[in-house]
């Protein structure tokens, strides 16, 4: 079977994380002098979050990290009792190897309750002198100020535009795929720096075919191309609407997508376009009316004629 390539090239070393540059040097530092506190990793999927505690465990422990290292999801459907357990399990033996308190990481804090946040802040403080604890949550605003307090805090970017095309180069090379720029540019702007699905759209499209192209990244996303969108976007702005209707519908039935997937798209592409600043914020506006009609079960195709008719009546006041 193939494995998968999230995990298979999941960084192991600081040098193999890419992006999160202060982060990589403050979390360093705090390796070097073997003194590691609390910490609160905070930021959207697919940033490094779980792989870089992972690689704290792995430089401070060595061979021994994965005895002294559990990974534990918060959001266990069993309940914080059974979390709490878990962690009483793992903090009850000493470490193996090192004089260092062991590492607990806990992936998704910020779906914990209040009541859960409250347990695990005593938790956290019962095991004080043999456990330290990295926490991850993608809502910084959802963990309780008690915990915040205890922690150091790292907030977490999505990876710029360099550090993806480092990804994606280190990707191609060792999995012998051909990536043009044109493509990796096409997979920034659909992932916005989620490194996980970059890695992912990746693996499926080499399923394919190892010469990736953008018309597989947009095919395998169930994505229009930009340009599509803008084209139809165009023609209605310039009053052609039959026509713009007409592609608008071929775009919708050629990639299947529905009615939700395409006014995201559009509400993208608007900001793209050369119209007024201020136009774009109405008609940004006008996909968020338009959204909400959809959700609330209105005609889809009704509701986005009538977006495009606001594209066609458009002008600036
Ligand atoms: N900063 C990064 N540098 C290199 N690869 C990354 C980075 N962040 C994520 N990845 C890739 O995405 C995968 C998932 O990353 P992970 O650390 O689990 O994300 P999360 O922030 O959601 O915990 C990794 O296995 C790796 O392939
Ligand atoms: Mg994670």
């Amino acid at each position: 079977m193939q494995s998968v390539w999230t995990e298979k090239y999941r960084p192991s070393t600081f040098e193999q994380v890419k992006g999160q540059k202060r982060i990589l040097e403050r979390i360093q530092a705090m390796v070097n002098q073997k003194n590691l506190q609390n910490m609160l990793f905070c930021g959207p999927a697919g940033v490094g979050k779980s792989t870089l505690a992972v690689v704290i465990a792995r430089e401070l422990f060595g061979e021994n990290w994965k005895f002294n290292f559990h990974e534990l999801n918060a959001s266990d459907a069993r309940g914080i009792d059974v979390v709490r357990n878990d962690i009483k399990q793992f903090a009850r033996t000493k470490a193996i190897g090192t004089e260092l308190p062991k590492i607990i990481f806990l992936d998704e804090c910020d779906a914990l309750t209040k009541e859960a946040q409250q347990a695990l802040r005593r938790t956290m403080e019962n095991y004080s002198k043999t456990v330290r604890f990295v926490l991850s949550c993608n809502f910084f605003s959802k963990i309780l100020d008690p915990i915040k307090s205890r922690c150091t805090i790292f907030k977490f970017k999505p990876l710029e535009k360099e550090d993806v095309e480092k990804v994606v180069f280190n990707l191609a090379e060792k999995e012998g795929l051909n990536v043009s720029k044109e493509t990796i540019d096409a997979l920034y702007d659909v992932c916005e720096g989620d490194a996980r699905r970059i890695v992912n759209i990746l693996q499926s499209c080499a399923m394919m075919d190892k010469n990736i192209s953008t018309e597989h990244v947009f095919e395998f996303m169930a994505m229009a191309k930009p340009e599509e969108i803008k084209s139809f976007l165009i023609k209605a702005i310039n009053k052609d609407f039959i026509n713009a209707k007409k592609e608008m519908q071929k775009v919708m039935i050629q990639h299947s997508l529905s009615g939700m997937d395409l006014i995201k798209q559009i509400q993208k592409e608007i900001w793209s376009l050369e119209i007024d600043d201020n136009l774009k914020i109405k008609l940004i506006d006008k996909c968020g009316e338009i959204e909400f009609r959809m959700v609330e079960g209105s005609d889809e195709f009704i509701q986005l004629e009538a977006l495009l008719a606001n594209f066609a009546n458009a002008h600036v006041d």
